[in-house]
């Protein structure tokens, strides 16, 4: 691997990776429908910028010439047609094919089965994967559960704040292996050197398993907060994100409702749950160190960004 190619790098999983393939020292480029004014905060001295959308094959060799190695990130197939993401990835195909890419690591960003579950964001997950591994070109899929990162997103982050609440819409005695946006890229990074994960559907999370009070008390413990855990309802959940993700479409939030509401309803009742991950045996085959709820909310200190703000 020397030459990698982000797609998807404009957003947070990818501008983790393109952080993370900086600090290793390989050269990167990115891919962006919109490319222009795109910085990469603590990445490499030096990212080539390209234009490219996965919906227009005709822009796509450019992409991918001189690139070895693809880090694929999609948008969800729950806030965009699912079919058009599978195009996207054909289109995609098409263009590494002849261009002789040699990797594509593709990071599902979510939990999938090796079954169809009858959810639009698993599945089309899914038929990707398959898309991808059938390809001929050595390729991996990284599945991250749940990243830690969302305990700070706009959908939990009020609650922290106003009244010491980690209030998530998992079940009080769900065990949650959450796991970071680094991590995800120093997975992707490690896999993509490894001839023995190429055809592999890998499901990863961090390294412990935390119900709902262990992960309050673990944020509480590096906040110096007595951080307590309440289950949202999921009815509640569901609302605010239609209404956070389809502002304006009546239509589109009662669709983005309904997914989200089975899909929750399904991590929350499925035996095993998708969001447990026993890491042991990953750790065993690619071994690292992954990064603790603890640890990472002594880097992401919300009350510290809020007294800060208010002093300025
Ligand atoms: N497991 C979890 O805890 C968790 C949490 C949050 C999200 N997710 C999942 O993560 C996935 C991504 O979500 P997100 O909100 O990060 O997505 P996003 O920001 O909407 O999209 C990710 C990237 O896709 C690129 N993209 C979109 N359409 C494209 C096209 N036609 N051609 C080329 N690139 C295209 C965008 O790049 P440009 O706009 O620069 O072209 C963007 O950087 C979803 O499946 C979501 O469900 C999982």
């Amino acid at each position: 691997m020397q030459n990698v190619l982000v797609i998807g790098a404009s957003g947070t999983q990818g501008r983790a990776q393109v952080r993370a393939l900086g600090q290793a020292g390989y050269a990167v480029s990115v891919m962006s429908r919109r490319p222009e004014g795109l910085n990469f905060a603590g990445g490499p001295a030096a990212v080539r910028a390209i234009q490219g959308d996965l919906s227009q094959p005709a822009g796509l060799p450019a992409a991918v010439a001189g690139v070895d190695t693809v880090f694929l990130n999609l948008p969800s197939a729950s806030f965009n047609p699912p079919e058009d993401i599978l195009e996207g990835c054909r289109n995609l195909l098409g263009a590494a094919q002849v261009a002789g890419v040699q990797r594509i690591v593709f990071n599902a960003s979510l939990y999938v089965g090796d079954a169809p579950v009858g959810h639009v964001a698993h599945d089309n997950r899914l038929e990707i994967i398959h898309l991808l591994l059938s390809s001929g070109i050595p390729a991996t899929a990284v599945c991250p559960v749940i990243f830690m990162e969302n305990l700070l997103q706009d959908w939990a982050l009020p609650q922290l704040l106003s009244r010491n609440c980690l209030w998530y819409p998992h079940g009080s005695a769900l065990p949650v292996s959450w796991i970071t946006l680094d991590d995800v890229a120093r997975i992707m990074i490690r896999v993509a050197r490894c001839d023995r994960a190429v055809g592999k559907r890998l499901v990863v999370g961090g390294p412990q398993a935390l119900r709902g009070e262990e992960t309050a008390a673990a944020l509480g413990r590096a906040w110096g907060r007595d951080i307590h855990f309440e289950s949202r309802p999921l009815e509640d959940f569901a609302d605010a994100m239609a209404r956070l993700f389809a502002p304006d479409s009546a239509a589109g939030q009662s669709r983005i409702h309904a997914d989200l509401l089975r899909v929750y309803r399904w991590y929350n009742e499925r035996q095993p749950s998708p969001f447990t991950v026993d890491m042991s045996r990953f750790l065993a085959e690619y071994p690292m160190t992954l990064t603790s709820v603890e640890e990472w909310a002594r880097q992401h200190n919300p009350f510290a960004t809020v007294h800060e703000g208010a002093s300025t």
